[in-house]
């Protein structure tokens, strides 16, 4: 991959593709009574997690929920039907948001969901209209992590909170976009106070092991797609490499 990957065009790519019955097996293997399969994550959040997201939220009926880099939307919707908060989810791809859309719908939503096209460094968003801001595994796809630091404290109401899932890094990888070891002077830079920085639990046996079951079932998951097995084991192949550069995991809360 190139250092110019363009990766609203690689989840477009996956989004607008059914949910994976391969990897949904994989993750369920792996994740066990944890794997929120009815939510169909493009992710590796766990039913743990999402329960502690919808408390550190602190949202409730009349507040926005933002939900950045939503993918097909299922853990972001699943917050915001416990919250009882209306529910807006971003993404850079829009079949994702397609999906958003139907599965609101599916869920009787409709009146409370809604969603954009738009990216953590440029949100279709006025500053302070959110009440909170969620992200699940999406914020290591920025190319410029203090931009968007300081687009999400733009866009929260002042005590508003921001909680998300992502990933510190101990090196920088080919094609990837730039990485940090420590998401905290960003996010204070931003004018956050950051009230959690945990590693989540399990984090990386999960990964390594998800990278493995996917390995190993190549031809099925091509078979899935169209595509030739041999650019999926490339693409799964690259994915497994960069475990290696990751320092931890991170469940981050942090209030404007
Ligand atoms: C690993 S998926 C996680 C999806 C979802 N949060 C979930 O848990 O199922 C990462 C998502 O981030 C989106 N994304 C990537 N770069 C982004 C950016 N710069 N701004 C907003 N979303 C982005 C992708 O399109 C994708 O939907």
């Amino acid at each position: 991959m190139s250092a110019a990957q363009d990766w609203s065009a690689v989840f477009a790519d996956v989004l607008r593709q059914p949910e994976s019955r391969v990897q949904a097996e994989i993750w369920g293997e792996v994740f066990g009574e944890e794997y929120p399969a009815e939510l169909a994550p493009y992710s590796y959040t766990s039913r743990s997690e999402l329960r502690r997201i919808a408390e550190e939220v602190q949202v409730g009926a009349g507040d926005l929920l933002v939900d950045v880099g939503s993918g097909r939307g299922g853990p972001g919707l699943w917050v915001a039907a416990t919250t009882g908060a209306d529910y807006f989810a971003v993404d850079i791809a829009a079949p994702g948001l397609a999906e958003v859309r139907r599965r609101a719908t599916a869920l009787g939503l409709d009146g409370r969901a809604r969603t954009a096209l738009g990216s953590f460094e440029a949100l279709p968003l006025e500053a302070g209209e959110a009440g909170a801001v969620m992200s699940i595994d999406a914020l290591l796809f920025t190319p410029d992590k203090q931009a968007a630091a300081h687009e999400l404290a733009r866009v929260l109401r002042p005590g508003g909170r921001l909680v998300l899932t992502t990933w510190d890094y101990s090196r920088q990888l080919a094609g990837r976009p730039p990485q940090v070891a420590d998401h905290r002077p960003l996010l204070a830079d931003a004018g956050f106070r950051v009230l959690a920085y945990e590693e989540t639990p399990d984090w990386e046996r999960r990964h390594r092991e998800t990278d493995r079951l996917l390995l190993a079932r190549i031809d099925e998951l091509a078979a899935e797609t169209g595509e030739h097995p041999d650019d999926v084991r490339a693409a799964f192949t690259e994915m497994a490499s960069t475990v290696d550069a990751m320092l931890r995991r991170v469940l981050v809360v942090a209030e404007r």
